[in-house]
């Protein structure tokens, strides 16, 4: 089904929970005020409210709307001025009920809507096109099938859209949003205030290699900009450069065929960048590494892209750096230990080489150097870490002894592997008082000496 390993979706499914957290924090809020305000309903609105809710086909009833109350106070609905502006139906197990001719689309002054998390399963409604006050759609996982209309494009005040399908991954034959397969820019052409899009496992198959200048020209608001799985094709248009506000790129698990292009790393503001699973090749831009806002990176899964580390600057930003499966190599720079917040750093599968320098990362959680070349002893500093939960450095050329655990009480570690080097002599007691410890992994190697297994937590 997906070709997408799933860390990196689950960075991007991650980045978007923040989006879609910070909305469920902010409609209640809003709504307490609207209620505060005593603003009653219109009586026109309240109708088109009870409409809708009689033409929508529930699974499960939802928690009914009270009658005797201002229809303002009810769940999801938020008014201005007793007109309803917002309306939150996410995950109100709707399966059906939403045609052409819904009363929903007569709410002219809506400016939020969410359908999230339902199933409606039928194609779009192009009378969407008719919500022109709204600022911020919601449609991620709603279950609308087939081609996103052209009307779309009627809904120029549009700030945040999301189209996400990511219940492919549960029910993988699940049908698929395309853009239209004719004139699929059409819909987006006009949504220049868009700061927001989110089109994960939408088939974009129709954009070709188009979408990047289309994006560029059409969208130059655009911050956050996610299309993980939609099928496009490269490489990635250099009239993206002109997105001065991008701050999150994630184009995972698309066959784009692509150099990454090194105005990647003049966009100020970016803090997310993925890459993985993209069929990337040639030399990946240096510079990126140094971009100071950046906090994420993976370009893993892209096993042609080359690639070395630069001296890291101070005051850099990163926190998520994977690079599993790439043709990267040479060393890992002492100045890695300016990456303060660093958490997790996965070099696995690559082609690193050198000795690895004393990490002096304290927020190092999980580091995965498995699969390179890495030689020389393993750095004692590793194991004084007390944040790590996470160590694999199999399958490498370290040798010399394991060195102690000084300080076991506060380790958090969790994962040790260590196969397939060329260690030797005995292996430190300190181990196995390593309360958090449920993974050991040490064969081919040539450890020897003896362990008392009743002072072990592995029983
Ligand atoms: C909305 O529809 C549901 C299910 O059809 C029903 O149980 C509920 O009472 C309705 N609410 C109102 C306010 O009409
Ligand atoms: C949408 O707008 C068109 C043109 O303004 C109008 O004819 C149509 O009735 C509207 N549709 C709905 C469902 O309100
Ligand atoms: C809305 O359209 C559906 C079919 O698309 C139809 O069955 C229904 O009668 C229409 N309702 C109204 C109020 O026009
Ligand atoms: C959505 O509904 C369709 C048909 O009504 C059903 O086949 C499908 O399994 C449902 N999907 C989910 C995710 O519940
Ligand atoms: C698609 O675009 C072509 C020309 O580019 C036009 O002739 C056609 O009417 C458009 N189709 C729709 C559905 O707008
Ligand atoms: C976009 O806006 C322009 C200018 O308002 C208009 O001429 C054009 O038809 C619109 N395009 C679409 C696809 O709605
Ligand atoms: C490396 O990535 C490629 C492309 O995604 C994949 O086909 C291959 O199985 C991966 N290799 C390993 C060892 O994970
Ligand atoms: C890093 O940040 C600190 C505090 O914000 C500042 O004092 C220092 O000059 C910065 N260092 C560099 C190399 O930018
Ligand atoms: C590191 O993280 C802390 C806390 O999250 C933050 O205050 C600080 O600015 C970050 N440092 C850099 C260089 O990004
Ligand atoms: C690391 O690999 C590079 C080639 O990628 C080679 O030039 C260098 O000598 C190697 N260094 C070590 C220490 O093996
Ligand atoms: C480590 O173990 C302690 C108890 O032994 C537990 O409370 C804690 O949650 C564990 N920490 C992690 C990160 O698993
Ligand atoms: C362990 O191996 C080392 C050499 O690698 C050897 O000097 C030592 O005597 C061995 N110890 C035991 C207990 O076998």
């Amino acid at each position: 089904m997906i070709r997408t390993p799933p860390a990196f979706s689950w960075l991007c499914n991650f980045l978007m929970m923040i989006n879609i957290c910070s909305t469920l924090i902010l409609l209640p809020l809003l709504s307490l005020q609207a209620a505060a305000a005593g603003q009653s309903c219109l009586s026109h609105e309240r109708s088109l409210l009870l409409q809708l809710n009689n033409t929508l086909t529930f699974d499960l009833d939802p928690r009914p709307w009270d009658r005797s109350t201002d229809c303002c106070t009810w769940d999801g609905v938020r008014c201005e001025e007793g007109r309803v502006v917002g309306l939150d139906l996410s995950d109100k197990s709707i399966i059906g009920g939403m045609t052409d001719n819904s009363s929903l689309f007569q709410f002219q002054y809506l400016k939020t809507l969410d359908l999230s998390l339902n199933n409606f399963s039928t194609p779009m409604p192009s009378s969407f096109g008719n919500l022109t006050s709204l600022t911020h759609l919601n449609l991620a996982d709603s279950g609308f099938v087939g081609q996103i209309p052209i009307e779309l494009s009627r809904l120029t005040n549009l700030v945040t859209l999301d189209f996400t399908t990511t219940l492919l991954i549960v029910f993988p034959r699940s049908p698929l949003l395309k853009v239209h397969q004719s004139n699929w820019s059409m819909s987006f052409q006009n949504l220049t205030k868009l700061e927001e899009l989110h089109l994960d496992f939408v088939d974009m198959s129709a954009a070709g290699k188009e979408w990047g200048r289309v994006f560029s020209s059409s969208l130059p608001n655009l911050r956050v900009l996610t299309m993980t799985g939609c099928s496009l094709s490269g490489p990635i248009h250099h009239s993206l450069r002109n997105l001065h506000s991008l701050s999150s790129l994630c184009l995972d698990g698309n066959p784009l065929s692509s150099p990454v292009p090194r105005f990647i790393a003049n966009f100020p503001r970016l803090t997310s960048l993925i890459l993985s699973n993209c069929g990337l090749y040639g030399a990946f831009p240096q510079e990126i590494f140094r971009v100071p806002s950046l906090e994420y990176v993976d370009v893993s899964f892209n096993p042609l892209l080359q690639g070395s580390f630069p001296e890291f600057p101070q005051n850099n930003s990163l926190q998520y750096l994977e690079l599993s499966n790439t043709s990267f190599s040479g060393r890992i720079p002492t100045s890695i230990n300016n990456l303060a917040n660093l958490s997790t750093l996965d070099l696995s599968k690559s082609r690193f080489n050198g000795s690895v320098p004393n990490f002096m990362l304290t927020k190092l959680v999980y580091l995965d150097l498995s699969a390179n070349k890495f030689t020389g002893l393993i750095p004692s500093s590793l194991f004084k870490a007390a944040s790590l939960e996470r160590i694999d450095l199999s399958d490498n050329e370290f040798h010399g002894q394991l060195p102690d655990f000084p300080n076991v009480s506060p380790s958090l570690l969790q994962y040790l592997y260590l196969g397939g080097n060329n260690l030797e002599g005995p292996i430190p007691m300190s181990i196995f008082e390593l309360k958090n410890l449920s993974y050991l992994s040490l064969p081919f190697n040539n450890l020897n000496g003896t362990i008392q297994l009743e002072s072990t937590p592995f029983q």
